[in-house]
């Protein structure tokens, strides 16, 4: 490693732990104890991504959906048939990946058995399809920021379906949003951000419908969001019946296969798809970081949203060898 290298390493170890959302995470933790782990997800998603494309934007919703409930400690992952686990709650509605991730994990047993964790899996999972992302028809391997993850998490030991009300959901107002993010000591910086994932992906209308017949209006009835200009509610309408809860349409209107600054336009146009993606303009706070990302920043915007997948895969990790937590056999169950 040349030594520029070394000084960024530790000064990403360095900063991690002073920003207070993580612990000892290191860039190449597994470089002598499993050489070839990271390769070993790489291959792992774009096998995944070769059958379905779709599986790339999933693998990042399911690390936010990982790291916002006790911290990145893959507790998201665990499986049980008495269904009182996270996976279970409403927010973690058709989450997918699992299985990359479980893919994953298999192979490193044989190659390195109990030395990689499940949650370091998740996180290299979802760096890998973040730059793997996807045009039209086929994968394209500068999409997203390529970016170096600190490894070294362990797995956590427990897995409760009420944990999961922490999450961020749809419905929320920017204020809860923003306290949802500072609780798990992330800044209206990364709340935007991170946001901007939804650059690529899909929502089903179960999240949509609301904002177009149900929405509180001022004479009491239920409509449409004023706010939301009348012709992108009639192009929603189009698209999400009332009722319909399956359809899934793309939550960056017009640029669902880039991974580009494109969803913060939409955004400020009112023309995003979700709720908590228009909330961003609700605030003075938030709409400020849009504003800069649209204009001053706008050339930083890869890369900040790296470094802010970095923070986010910080949240609470478990590390150390005497650390509480554990280095799973299987992603989806606890050791015994
Ligand atoms: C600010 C709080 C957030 C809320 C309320 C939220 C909400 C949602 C919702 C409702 C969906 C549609 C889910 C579905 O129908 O399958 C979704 C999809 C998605 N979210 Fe978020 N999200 C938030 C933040 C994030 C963050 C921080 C990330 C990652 C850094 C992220 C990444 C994604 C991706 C990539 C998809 C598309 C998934 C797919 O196509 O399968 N979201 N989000």
């Amino acid at each position: 490693m040349a030594a520029n290298n070394v000084a960024m390493a530790l000064l990403l170890v360095v900063v991690l732990e002073v920003g207070g959302v993580g612990g000892q995470l290191e860039v190449g933790f597994y470089s002598d104890s499993c050489p070839d782990a990271e390769d070993v997800v790489t291959a792992a998603v774009r096998d995944a991504a070769g059958n379905d494309p779709t599986i790339l934007p999933a693998l990042l919703r399911l690390q936010f959906h990982d790291c916002f409930v006790r911290g990145c400690d893959a507790s998201v992952l665990i499986r049980r048939a008495s269904k009182d686990t996270e996976e279970n709650n409403s927010k973690n509605q058709g989450l997918r990946g699992q299985d990359v991730v479980d893919a994953a994990k298999a192979q490193l047993e044989d190659q390195c058995p109990g030395v990689v964790s499940c949650a370091d899996i998740l996180a290299l999972a979802a760096r890998d399809a973040i730059a793997m992302l996807l045009t039209r028809s086929s994968i394209v391997q500068t999409g997203g920021p390529a970016f170096d993850v600190p490894t070294g998490r362990r797995d956590g030991l427990s897995s409760n379906l009420r944990d999961a009300d922490a999450l961020p959901d749809a419905g929320d107002p920017i204020d809860l949003l923003r306290s949802r993010f500072a609780a798990a000591g992330l800044n209206d910086r990364d709340l935007v951000l991170l946001t901007a994932a939804h650059t690529v992906g899909t929502t089903a209308c179960f999240f949509v419908t609301d904002r177009l017949y149900n929405h509180r209006l001022p004479n009491g009835q239920r409509g449409a969001d004023p706010a939301i200009p009348a012709a992108f509610v009639a192009e929603l309408k189009a698209r999400c019946a009332p009722g319909d809860f399956n359809t899934r349409l793309p939550l960056d209107r017009g640029s669902e296969a880039a991974f580009d600054d494109s969803i913060l336009r939409n955004v400020k146009a009112g023309l995003a798809v979700i709720a908590s993606d228009a909330a961003l303009e609700d605030s003075n706070a938030t709409r400020a970081v849009v504003d800069a990302y649209l204009g001053p920043a706008r050339r930083r915007f890869r890369r900040d949203f790296a470094d802010a997948m970095i923070r986010m895969g910080s949240i609470r990790v478990i590390t150390g060898e005497d650390g509480d937590g554990e280095v799973r056999e299987v992603c989806s169950a606890f050791n015994t």
